[in-house]
């Protein structure tokens, strides 16, 4: 298997309703996911990028969560609108979204 140029993972994690830290589930990020799945199968992305959903991967107050490797960048705040963005200029055009960044103090 040919290791992927970048790899994507999408914090699906789940907490219960109150619970204080909140959860990426919370806030939206299965129609995240989706629409990384949908767009990764529509453009034949799979093999040369990875796609992963995940646990827990820290901001979880700032999600729906997503991290992309190599660079080690996290998006917070990202909606299904925010996709196609990381896809074209971080995955395709090598340029992270510094929009859709977290805070240095988050994560930095
Ligand atoms: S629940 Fe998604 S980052 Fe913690």
């Amino acid at each position: 298997m040919p290791k992927p140029q970048k790899h994507v993972f999408v914090c699906t994690q789940n907490r219960g309703p109150g619970h204080p830290r909140g959860s990426c589930q919370q806030s939206g990020c299965a129609e995240v996911m989706e629409q990384f799945q949908w767009e990764f199968q529509q453009r034949e992305l799979y093999g040369k990028y990875a796609l992963t959903p995940s646990g827990c991967i820290g901001p979880c107050g700032g999600g729906p969560s997503v991290l992309v490797y190599p660079e080690g960048i996290m998006y917070g705040k990202v909606g299904k609108a925010d996709v196609t963005a990381i896809i074209d200029e971080h995955l395709i055009g090598d340029v992270p979204v510094e929009r859709l960044k977290v805070p240095a103090d988050i994560w930095g």
